[in-house]
């Protein structure tokens, strides 16, 4: 039988959130579970929590009685971390300090049969530092949950680079048997999950620099045209800027310094101002009793009779049937309203290479019309004009949310970051594109995979606004990663590897 069929006894040490929610997911697989924590009263706790949640989900039909029952048996007070035992595995969940791991593994070592493989949930510390501690380094193992454990299914394992040949498969297998979602990742900075996330929180951040948008346009945008659950500055206020921007600034240093993941002088400033969001009721936004308090949108201005030229007949479409004037020449009459609708360039960029007249022009984001419309305006815009293009999107019954002009917008921009950054992960071979896509969905909630979405947006367009970015700020942080560029110009799908050199031995 393969070790992780053979796994009957695990112990979690520390029993603080995540340790409570693996010692449940553990137990209710079958496998008995040692609890041990520095703090005696946390284990009881989590022991009375964890049987809790197995009478709920007994009440609500999930489990029968007796599963709940036979589950909450499964569950071991032990003592202390090094109380005597035989547990094939040692699952670790204390707090995230490296001094603290290093002395509990050196410990553990000590106390554990020869056959306990050691497992670390840090999120992150290098597994490869955390194993400097052990006299046998290749017993350990990254283990990364995500909170809450039960109901996150994804888990990224995590070889450290001592880390024996036979264990991430046996932990991937192991994952399983409980009934999560195993990705392998490699020991770098952020693993996959938390490095691929930098994409969206650190354009959004840039974007919030450029003052191209406030917080609240960022999110609504996000929501309604690219289809998160959450916006970024949403996202920031549930996790609190005490754990973002650290995990940032780490990540960043960690790669030395790569520009794409720059963490921004806006979220330090905030944090040492303590706004560190939903917890202490102040953020991006306000909180009471630990409800986000929004501003309504600003009301569009009446519907006026001016016409609207535009590049983009599906928009022309849309604003046609709900009632607009439209020209459909093709170049705007002397008194139309101009939108232009790039990917990649800023709107005023397209309107100079299209020889349109700048001060009737504005731009239309045209990622996704079908729920709100990102409505820009250049300096050179004649704000009556841009009055009355704002009043014709509204006439079509969607939102419309106004920002400053620039190369890529903010859905397009978002998403490239997004999009590249995977790529890079990819081109780095970080993981494999498939398990870039799993974990991303499942832990970030994204609609789709980062290079199924780049691949369903185009990658030569998700190419093409990095390549605006790039030439309109100069900034090394919109360098387009090998995997993108190679891809959209060859014509290969984002989501395939290609073929290696590896290829020709197999
Ligand atoms: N909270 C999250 O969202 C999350 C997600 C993924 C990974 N992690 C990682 O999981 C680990 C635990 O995080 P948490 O949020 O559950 O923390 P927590 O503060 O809720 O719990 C930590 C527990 O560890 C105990 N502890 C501290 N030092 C100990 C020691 N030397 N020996 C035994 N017990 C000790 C504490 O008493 C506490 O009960 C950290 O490494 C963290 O980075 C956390």
């Amino acid at each position: 039988m393969q070790w992780a069929q053979r796994v009957n006894t695990v112990r979690v040490i520390g029993t603080g959130v995540m340790g409570r929610g693996i010692a449940q997911l553990a137990a209710a697989a079958g496998l008995t579970v040692e609890l041990a924590d520095a703090r005696p009263e946390a284990v009881s706790a989590a022991v009375d929590h964890v049987g809790q949640m197995f009478d709920k989900l007994a009440s609500k039909g999930r489990m029968t009685t007796e599963e709940a029952a036979a589950a909450r048996d499964r569950l071991r007070l032990v003592d202390g971390p090094h109380t005597p035992t035989e547990c094939d595995l040692v699952i670790e969940a204390v707090r995230e300090d490296l001094q603290t791991k290093r002395e509990l593994f050196a410990e553990l070592e000590k106390i554990c049969p020869p056959h306990t493989v050691f497992a670390t949930n840090t999120s992150s510390l290098a597994v490869t530092s955390i194993a400097t501690a052990l006299a046998d380094p290749s017993r350990l193992v990254g283990l990364h949950f995500f909170n809450p454990v039960p109901l996150m299914r994804l888990v990224e394992v995590i070889p450290g680079a001592r880390t024996a040949e036979w264990l991430p498969d046996a932990l991937v297998e192991l994952v399983q048997r409980l009934g999560h979602q195993p990705v392998l990742a490699t020991d770098t900075p952020g693993f996959l999950v938390n490095h691929a996330g930098r994409g969206l929180i650190t354009e959004a951040l840039q974007i919030l620099g450029e003052d191209l948008a406030a917080p609240a346009d960022v999110d609504r945008i996000c929501r309604d045209v690219l289809g998160l659950r959450m916006g970024p500055f949403e996202l920031m206020d549930l996790t609190g800027l005490d754990v973002t921007h650290p995990a940032t600034e780490s990540i960043w240093s960690g790669y030395y310094g790569d520009p794409r993941l720059r963490p921004s002088p806006i979220t330090r400033a905030r944090l040492e101002a303590g706004l560190l969001g939903r917890k202490v009721g102040e953020g991006f936004y306000a909180y009471v009793d630990g409800v986000k308090q929004e501003q309504p949108e600003p009301q569009a201005p009446p519907a006026e009779t001016r016409p609207v030229w535009s590049d983009n007949p599906e928009l022309l479409g849309v604003l046609e049937a709900a009632g607009v004037p439209v020209e459909r020449g093709d170049e705007p009459s002397n008194v139309a309203v101009v939108l232009v609708t790039p990917y990649g360039h800023s709107a005023a960029t397209a309107a100079l290479s299209a020889d349109l007249p700048l001060s009737r022009v504005c731009g239309v984001d045209p990622l996704n019309l079908e729920k709100r419309f990102t409505l820009t305006v250049h300096p050179a815009t004649d704000p009556e004009f841009a009055r009355s293009a704002w009043a014709a999107l509204a006439a079509t019954g969607r939102a419309v949310t106004v920002v400053r002009d620039g190369a890529g917008m903010i859905a397009q921009r978002l998403l490239a970051s997004i999009v590249n950054t995977s790529c890079f992960i990819a081109e780095q071979r970080l993981a494999t594109p498939t398990d870039i896509d799993t974990a991303v969905r499942l832990a970030l909630g994204y609609p789709r995979g980062p290079l199924e979405w780049g691949q369903h947006i185009g990658p030569r367009r998700v190419l093409n606004v990095l390549r605006a970015l790039h030439s309109a700020t100069g900034d090394p942080r919109y360098r387009p990663s090998r995997w993108l560029v190679e891809r959209a110009e060859l014509g290969l799908e984002l989501t395939g590897t290609g073929t290696t050199p590896k290829d020709l031995l197999a």
